[in-house]
């Protein structure tokens, strides 16, 4: 098993959360992600206890932060493709086609055994999209014949595209972070719109105790380091400009008027919403 196959028994747990906490039905959920998710959840309950920082809320904020603003780029016009790098068995492609049929296009990638996993779950549930919407892609073989540059190549390039990573970036090492980021810039600036969203975390807001334990019990898990790659908003935003990125806005979930009551939980707030336009 490579390192990054290490991190995609996540998938199942959160697969399983998105179902437990009314963002899915039950097609992704299996009985493996139940059990994962009830582990995470045990571990996660001290934290909660002592410091008020509910690991679902920050889930939540993520998930639907980034939804917010997808929604808002389609909204206004500048997003009609979507590639969603490393999806796991996350429902967010499924719940996008059904709310803008045709007028959207969603690939969902993943490592080669997490898309014949989701592919096998969605077939079961009849709803398996067409092979080219739910394709293969490592992050980290940039030169492969299945890259985010092949996929985008795909796409119609009078239109605009949207990229999202979600609950993937922390995994990776700082040069491996950087040079995916790179790679997302560059195939979105052939577009005439480009935004990457993600979830995104700052060391500032992600100290103490608990929270290091919680980390090092999930390091263990998926036998590797996890890496919250910047310590300022201005680091950040200097360091995404810097790699093809024209504009980064970093939200805090209680700003985005569609999640300000759960944006306001301490454990929301934990987790910011990266938004990065490239061009135009
Ligand atoms: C924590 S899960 C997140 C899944 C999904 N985005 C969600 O939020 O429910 C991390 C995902 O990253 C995928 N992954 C790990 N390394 C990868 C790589 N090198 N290229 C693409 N995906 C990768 C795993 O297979 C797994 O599905």
């Amino acid at each position: 098993m490579t390192r990054s196959e290490n991190v995609s028994p996540t998938a199942y747990a959160t697969g399983h959360m998105w179902y437990r906490l009314g963002l899915a039905d039950a097609a992704l959920s299996t009985v493996r992600g139940r059990v994962l998710d009830r582990a995470f959840s045990t571990l996660a309950l001290p934290i909660k206890l002592t410091t008020g920082v509910a690991f679902d809320d920050l889930m939540q904020a993520r998930h639907q932060g980034i939804d917010a603003q997808l929604d808002a780029a389609i909204a206004a016009g500048r997003v009609t493709q979507v590639i969603e790098l490393a999806a796991g068995l996350s429902p967010r492609g499924w719940r996008f086609r059904q709310r803008y049929g045709h007028d959207l296009r969603y690939v969902e990638t993943d490592l080669l055994h997490m898309v014949a996993e989701k592919r096998r779950l969605l077939a079961r549930a009849g709803r398996a999209p067409a092979a080219q919407d739910l394709c293969v892609v490592d992050v980290l073989d940039p030169d492969a014949s299945s890259s985010l540059a092949r996929v985008a190549a795909d796409l119609d390039p009078t239109q605009g595209v949207a990229v999202i990573t979600e609950g993937l970036m922390n995994y990776l090492s700082p040069a491996q972070a950087d040079q995916v980021w790179r790679q997302i810039a560059a195939s979105l600036k052939r577009f005439p719109a480009g935004v990457y969203l993600s979830d995104f975390y700052l060391r500032g807001e992600n100290s103490g105790v608990l929270m290091a334990l919680f980390s090092a019990v999930l390091q263990r898990f998926v036998r590797g380091r996890m890496h919250v790659h910047f310590e300022t908003l201005e680091e950040a935003r200097d360091s995404l400009q810097s790699k093809g990125f024209a504009t980064v806005q970093i939200h805090a979930p209680g700003n985005l008027p569609s999640l300000a009551d759960l944006g306001r939980r301490p454990g929301a707030r934990r987790v910011r919403i990266l938004e990065a336009w490239t061009g135009l």
